[in-house]
């Protein structure tokens, strides 16, 4: 019972610690400002170990086709090289003041198996500036940059500037035979960004007020006061909200079809 006692008091003193930590700003949450040495190990393992249990299961593809890894340099100039840089290629200047660093990808391709480069790129890491993928790029494109990424250990910086990238698949977002899936759509909402303007329940971020609230938009006659509230139309709002009302605050994104069916799913049950 003693013992209990003395846990409690030391469990609540640890919890009063924390909290006074906490709102005396005491953490210096500035990008200069380097984690301690643990700190940083117990990020870095934390990650490794995540993406290591995460991509067990995950087959790899064949990867040896030359084509592929020409499709895959593609995505890389286009996506990849701002932030991670290239054999003889800088990042650009925002890239090297984030923390933590994207590092050189050379050494992760030689490291990590096709399946957890594969994992990360599609999934990104949280609490990173490292984007998930998988709104983005196709499966099919996303397995062409890991082919690539996995002869970037032998490429010299005289190879990279002299290979030369194919194109990239068709996308392949168009139509897709999947029902609307509304836990997909939730994860789109903030993959595009919906959650820096519109407060959406079930949706965690910083609270917005730029554009309307979404809570009830389920229950809504119209949507953007323009558009019969049916789901044909809340999809045509989300992709092209710039074609429906000229000079709307409200960007086009980019939302591909599927993306915008599955998030519409999930508007549409909030009532
Ligand atoms: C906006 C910047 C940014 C862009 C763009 C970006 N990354 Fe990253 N990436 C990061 C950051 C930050 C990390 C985390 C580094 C860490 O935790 O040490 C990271 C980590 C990774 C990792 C894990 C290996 C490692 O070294 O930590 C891989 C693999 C990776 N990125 C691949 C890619 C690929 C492929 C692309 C292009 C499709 C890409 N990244 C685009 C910022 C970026
Ligand atoms: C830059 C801010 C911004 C972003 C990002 C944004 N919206 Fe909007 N949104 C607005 C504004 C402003 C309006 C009101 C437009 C109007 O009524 O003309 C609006 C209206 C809407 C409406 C109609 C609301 C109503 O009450 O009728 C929906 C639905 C909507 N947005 C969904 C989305 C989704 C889904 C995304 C992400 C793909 C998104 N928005 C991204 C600013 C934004």
């Amino acid at each position: 019972m003693r013992t209990l006692g003395i846990l409690l008091s030391l469990a609540a003193a640890a919890f009063i610690g924390a909290a006074i930590v906490l709102y005396a700003g005491v953490y210096d949450i500035s990008a200069t400002d380097q984690h301690l040495r643990p700190t940083f190990w117990l990020l870095q393992t934390g990650l490794r170990e995540s993406v290591e249990q995460r991509a067990e299961e995950i087959e790899a593809p064949p990867l040896d086709d030359p084509i592929l890894a020409a499709r895959g340099l593609y995505h890389f100039r286009a996506h990849c090289v701002q932030c991670h840089g290239a054999p003889g290629v800088a990042p650009d200047p925002f890239a090297l003041g984030l923390t933590p660093l994207p590092g050189s990808l050379s050494d992760a391709a030689r490291e990590w198996t096709a399946s957890q480069l594969y994992w990360v790129i599609r999934n990104g890491i949280k609490m990173t500036a490292m984007p998930a993928w998988q709104f983005r790029l196709s499966d099919e494109d996303l397995w062409s940059v890991v082919a690539f990424l996995k002869t970037l250990p032998d490429l010299s910086p005289h190879a990279y500037r002299q290979a030369r990238a194919a194109g990239p698949v068709a996308p392949t977002q168009a139509h897709s035979p999947a029902p609307p899936d509304r836990e997909r759509g939730r994860r789109a909402l903030r993959q595009f960004g919906c959650v820096g303007c519109h407060v959406i329940p079930g949706v965690v971020a910083a609270a917005s007020f730029v554009g309307p609230p979404l809570n009830r938009i389920g229950t809504r006659a119209f949507v953007a006061g323009q558009l019969p509230n049916t789901t044909a139309n809340l999809i045509t709002w989300i992709r092209h909200p710039q074609a429906v009302s000229p000079g709307t605050a409200m960007p086009d994104l980019g939302v591909g079809e599927r993306d915008a069916r599955d998030m519409a799913a999930y508007l549409e049950q909030l009532r």
